[in-house]
């Protein structure tokens, strides 16, 4: 087969790592995606930044070049950001470009409406890598878990604010030096407020409950709280009670209607989820057929995120040789009603 050629939006932390690791398996990649995969332009803020070991034949600051170019079949987003990634995205699938995309702040807005123009289009719109980093847990929700009712989610999803807890509490780190390791790591987003006030899990956690329950929750329905008033006092009184402090998402499907939260909460040392440091993520999944399952891997930083990036283009891809993008969108039959955030609050 031809190669297919894709565009790469963004060469920071995630973008690096796709071009180290599609770089890594190029010479495999005819067989395990059905065609090599050549990467025809990458899109940076700064295309006379030197990036060592990067083709700089490749590095272009104009998207005009990668939207009109008809050879282009897979557009990669990994700028980050509402804009111009919105109207990138939007541009790419009008033209008929399948996106892999690894932005939550986005997909948890305008998710329901990107997934649409991706249906009109006959495009795959892929997204893996929003949701917990390494950890298969969008594709498990649409496909494997498509029998079930599911009820509830529930986890640890994200890495920077696991990581700055996990070395408060194992190491007596200070909250400032933890975050500024979680930076310097690649696990903190470009403006970490997201990370420490719980926007960005929160956005996690409405992607997945959309998914989940068939629905469109967006992040302005996240009751949302961070871990910037935990200190080392409240972390020592929990250690002298066996409990660990973790910030955790939780979605549910109530009669009253869908719940989406973030928030920190104490949970005993005996419980899966106070074992799961560093920038580990997990996902408890409560569905009325599988019963309970649980994921867990890296959730953040360059080579755990470039793998579900990856993967995603290797589906695309192997999507656009069976002549079959397109074929799972995320259905949205219910709609059930999302509780206010204040009657969350005040429960
Ligand atoms: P990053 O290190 O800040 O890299 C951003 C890249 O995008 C840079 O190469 C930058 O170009 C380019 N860029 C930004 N704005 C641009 C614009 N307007 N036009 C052209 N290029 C632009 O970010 P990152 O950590 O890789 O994150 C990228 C995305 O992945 C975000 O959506 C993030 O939330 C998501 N994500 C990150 C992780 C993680 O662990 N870091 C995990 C999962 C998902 P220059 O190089 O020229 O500045
Ligand atoms: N900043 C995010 C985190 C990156 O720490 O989890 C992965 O989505």
């Amino acid at each position: 087969n031809k190669p297919i050629r894709i565009a790469l939006l963004g060469l920071g932390t995630v973008g690096g790592g796709v071009y180290k690791l599609l770089s890594m398996r190029a010479q495999e990649m005819p067989q395990i995606a059905g065609a090599p995969i050549e990467i025809s332009h990458i899109l940076v803020r700064n295309a006379n930044k030197e990036r060592p070991g990067v083709d700089a034949a490749l590095l272009t600051d104009n998207w005009q070049d990668i939207v009109s170019d008809p050879e282009v079949s897979i557009v990669v987003e990994l700028m980050g950001g509402m804009e111009p990634a919105h109207t990138y995205i939007s541009e790419a699938l009008a033209a008929g470009k399948n996106v892999v995309t690894a932005n939550k702040d986005l997909m948890a807005v305008h998710g329901g409406e990107l997934l649409d123009l991706a249906e009109q289009h006959h495009c795959d719109l892929q997204f893996e890598a929003a949701v917990a980093g390494a950890i298969p847990i969008i594709r498990p929700l649409k496909q494997c878990l498509a029998g079930n009712e599911i009820s509830e989610i529930m986890g640890i999803v994200n890495g920077t604010t696991n990581y700055i807890l996990t070395r408060m509490t194992q190491d007596g780190m200070e909250f400032d030096d933890a975050l500024a390791m979680a930076t310097e790591l690649g696990y903190a987003e470009a403006d970490p407020t997201a990370d420490i006030e719980g926007y960005d899990a929160g956005r996690k956690m409405a992607i997945m409950a959309s998914i989940a329950f068939h629905s469109r929750v967006t992040f302005e329905q996240v009751y949302t709280e961070g871990i910037t008033n935990i200190h080392a006092t409240d972390i020592r009184y929990a250690k002298e009670m066996g409990k660990a402090i973790k910030l955790l998402g939780v979605a549910c499907n109530t009669p009253e209607g869908i719940e989406v939260r973030v928030h920190p909460m104490l949970i005993p040392d005996s419980h899966p989820l106070a074992t799961v440091n560093d920038a580990f993520n997990a996902v408890f999944v409560h569905g009325d057929a599988l019963d309970d399952a649980m994921f867990m891997g890296r959730g953040a930083g360059e080579m755990p995120t470039a793998s579900a990036v990856t993967g995603d283009i290797i589906d695309t891809a192997r999507n656009l040789l069976m002549g079959c993008t397109g074929r799972i969108g995320c259905t949205c039959y219910k709609e059930l009603p999302v509780k206010a955030i204040d009657d969350i609050k005040s429960k």
